[in-house]
């Protein structure tokens, strides 16, 4: 491969960085990625490609899930390396003939970005060219209120996404964020949450005495999060 595209393809956006600016048309009108979003959490996916069976699944369930995301303030942004046309005739198609898993007449509201250049899918390490050079992976780019990229997962082709997962994502990076805490495995609202690693030997004795938090030890200290806290928090209650 020509170094410079080499270079192009793997360059990646880490977590921490700014979300990679970028202008493209979309099936609802152009983009301009990520300023025309700011103030919201925004998750951007890529797919393989239009008219494929594990794509039609996720899309299915993206879409039927969008207002749950709407609700905890969180745009959805796909893309492919396809045009427009055939974006709008696979959306179409979705809606107009299949059904699934009990979700039919499925309209894809979401915008979904053209990249037929494959522009934004290289800006965002989306090419794995050991998996295919062609196609994207499933990347799921997860981008807070500032643009800042806070969380990414990467799946192959052959793999649909967990969606629920990617939800309990954006509930957990925001509930981190209201609440200063951190999430322990498999963390759901409701659930205790891990407080910060005591900064000095004072502060752990401290804790080790406090009747609200649970210290196993002095560096795994938990507390109760109320679940209707959480989602009182985090959720846009209409
Ligand atoms: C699919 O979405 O079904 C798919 C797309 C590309 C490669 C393999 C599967």
């Amino acid at each position: 491969m020509e170094q410079n595209l080499e270079q192009e393809i793997m360059s990646m956006p880490r977590i921490g960085d700014a979300a990679p600016e970028f202008e493209a048309v979309t099936t609802q009108g152009n983009i301009r990625f990520p300023s025309d979003l700011n103030g919201s959490w925004v998750i951007l996916f890529s797919h393989p490609a239009d008219f494929t069976p594990v794509c039609t699944s996720e899309f299915m369930t993206f879409a039927t899930m969008e207002s749950k995301f709407a609700e905890a303030n969180c745009k959805l942004v796909g893309l492919s390396i396809d045009g427009l046309y055939s974006h709008i005739a696979w959306l179409r198609t979705i809606k107009e003939k299949i059904e699934y898993k009990g979700m039919k007449d499925v309209e894809v509201n979401f915008p979904l970005i053209e990249d037929i250049k494959m522009d934004v899918a290289k800006k965002y390490g989306m090419i794995q060219p050991n998996e295919d050079s062609t196609k994207a992976v499933r990347a799921v780019f997860f981008i807070d209120p500032k643009g800042i990229i806070r969380s990414i997962i990467y799946y192959p082709l052959s793999l649909g996404r967990n969606f629920d997962e990617l939800y309990r994502v954006i509930i957990a990076l925001q509930a981190a964020d209201k609440f200063g805490v951190a999430t322990p495995a498999d963390w759901r609202p409701g659930d205790d949450v891990i407080i910060g690693p005591a900064g000095s030997c004072g502060t752990a004795k401290e804790r080790m005495e406090d009747r609200e938090i649970d210290c196993k030890d002095w560096f795994f200290c938990t507390k109760k999060l109320d679940k209707d806290t959480v989602l009182n928090e985090v959720l846009n209650k209409v």
